[in-house]
């Protein structure tokens, strides 16, 4: 394959939604939480996109079990990053990548490259080319990469046949509402018939919570 293995990793809501209209997506339970920074620790990097850490200011790391720190990728057209979210504050702790396109400002890179961030230039379009980005992973040594979102980055990365398999943890709670996000975002298809097939893998129970594993089915 000439770019990672990339796994997309997300807690949903029965009614497949990832966060409440007001940006709430403390979905899993503590037992699952603990699954998820076990799979951290197994990936060489995490990739989210902007509004997933301007709304959550995640650290991204391994804190619930031991284990190494995978690379903190953002995926961030314009470097709209906060310089002070919790990933620049300790960029000098653990790497960030910042993956921008020609869309974002000379300065606002510069400034985050002093804080410690490394900056990746991927495309010249308004937004980031994700194929591009996860080529320049791929040649930083990066083999096995965790999505973990949002929405927006979910669609695009399984729309791009940028995904090879999906991890979610379905949490026993419906919240409804047309602005709360979903697993994926988008435009969506048509016809059931054109969604992206996926093979299940693997169903366990963890705490409340029911974790299937699906790997993506290559369109021929
Ligand atoms: N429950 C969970 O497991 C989970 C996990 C993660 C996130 N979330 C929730 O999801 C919500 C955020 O998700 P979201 O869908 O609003 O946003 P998102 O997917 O986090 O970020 C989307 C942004 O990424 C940037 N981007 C750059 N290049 C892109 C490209 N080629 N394709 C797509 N996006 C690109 C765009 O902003 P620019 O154009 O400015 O670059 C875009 O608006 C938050 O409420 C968070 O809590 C939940």
């Amino acid at each position: 394959m000439d770019r990672p293995y990339v796994i997309l990793s997300a807690a949903m809501t029965l009614d497949g939604k990832i966060a409440s209209k007001t940006g709430d997506s403390r979905i899993s339970s503590e037992a699952d939480l603990q699954r998820v920074h076990l799979l951290r620790s197994e990936v060489d990097a995490i990739i989210v996109g902007i509004e997933t850490v301007i709304k959550d200011d995640p650290l991204l790391t391994v804190r619930l079990t031991q284990g190494k720190n995978p690379l903190r990728v953002v995926i961030d057209s314009k470097a709209r990053i906060p310089l002070s979210s919790n990933l620049v504050k300790s960029a000098n702790s653990g790497p960030i990548v910042i993956a921008i396109s020609s869309a974002a400002s000379k300065t606002r890179s510069r400034n985050l490259t002093s804080l410690g961030c490394k900056i990746i230039r991927c495309g010249t379009s308004g937004k980031v080319d994700l194929s591009m980005m996860l080529s320049d992973l791929k040649d930083m040594g990066i083999k096995k990469i965790l999505l973990e979102g949002g929405g927006i980055l979910n669609a695009a990365m399984l729309n791009g046949g940028l995904v090879d398999e999906v991890i979610v943890a379905v949490a026993p709670v419906i919240i409804g509402g047309d602005r709360s996000t979903t697993l994926v975002e988008g435009k969506g298809v048509d016809k059931i018939k054109n969604g992206i097939r996926l093979e299940l893998k693997e169903t366990r129970n963890i705490g409340s919570d029911i974790v299937l594993s699906y790997g993506v089915v290559k369109k021929s």
